[in-house]
């Protein structure tokens, strides 16, 4: 369980981790940059963070490792996690969308993905019997190599499609990030988690 007193807060590496510092320092929390390149977890002075792939940010707090954290929608949605998702920060914007070479046509019969449980449901939604394949990265690559016909994938700016000639062909979900918070730390850290919920809900447009 988490350390008692302060909170602790899951993080994905990279930029969604420096947008979200930016969010909890403006709601109020004074936090540290902390921990050099390779630090996993760090004191960052109004809390604990620990930081990972996004994929696991559900895991950590699920299982109350961490008491909160951020995460994209459409992870959390494949996670199936049973979270608290207390406040939309609109950051992180992108959409999750099936995903062919240009021009394709005819039925697709295999689709690649890193989200198979949003895939096989929105194929099963489609009325589409084609084979989900897991993939962990890249997952444009199955398209390009003839791994899948198709793939579900996030698209940001749309750079990674038109870099490798490929094109939308369908969107499953709109995704920003959410501050999901453990069910029991509401209740153990719930003043600094309820201060925190209420500030984050009304941070300015531009902070
Ligand atoms: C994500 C996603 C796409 C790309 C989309 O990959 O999987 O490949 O970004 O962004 P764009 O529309 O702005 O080009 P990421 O770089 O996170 O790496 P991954 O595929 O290894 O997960």
């Amino acid at each position: 369980m988490s350390a008692p007193g302060k909170l602790v807060l899951a993080l994905p590496k990279g930029r969604v981790k420096d947008e979200s510092l930016a969010a909890f320092r403006a709601a109020g929390l004074t936090l540290a940059d902390g921990g050099g390149d390779r630090a996993l977890r760090y004191d960052a002075g109004d809390a604990v963070v620990i930081e990972m792939r996004n994929a696991d940010v559900p895991t950590y707090v699920e299982l109350g490792v961490a008491d909160a954290g951020v995460v994209g929608k459409d992870v959390l949605l494949e996670a199936g996690a049973r979270l608290v998702e207390p406040v939309d920060l609109g950051f992180a914007a992108c959409r999750l969308s099936l995903i062919r070479p240009r021009g394709a046509r005819g039925t697709a019969l295999r689709v690649a993905s890193k989200y198979p449980r949003l895939t096989a449901a929105y194929l099963r939604r489609v009325g589409s019997s084609a084979e989900v394949v897991k993939l962990n990265g890249n997952v444009e690559l199955a398209c390009l190599t003839g791994l899948a016909d198709a793939v579900v994938d996030v698209v940001q700016t749309g750079a990674t499609l038109a870099a490798n000639d490929l094109e939308e062909v369908d969107v499953l979900l709109r995704s920003t990030a959410r501050f999901v918070v453990n069910r029991a730390s509401l209740k153990l850290k719930g003043d600094s988690l309820r201060a925190l919920i209420d500030a984050l809900r009304n941070l300015p447009d531009a902070y």
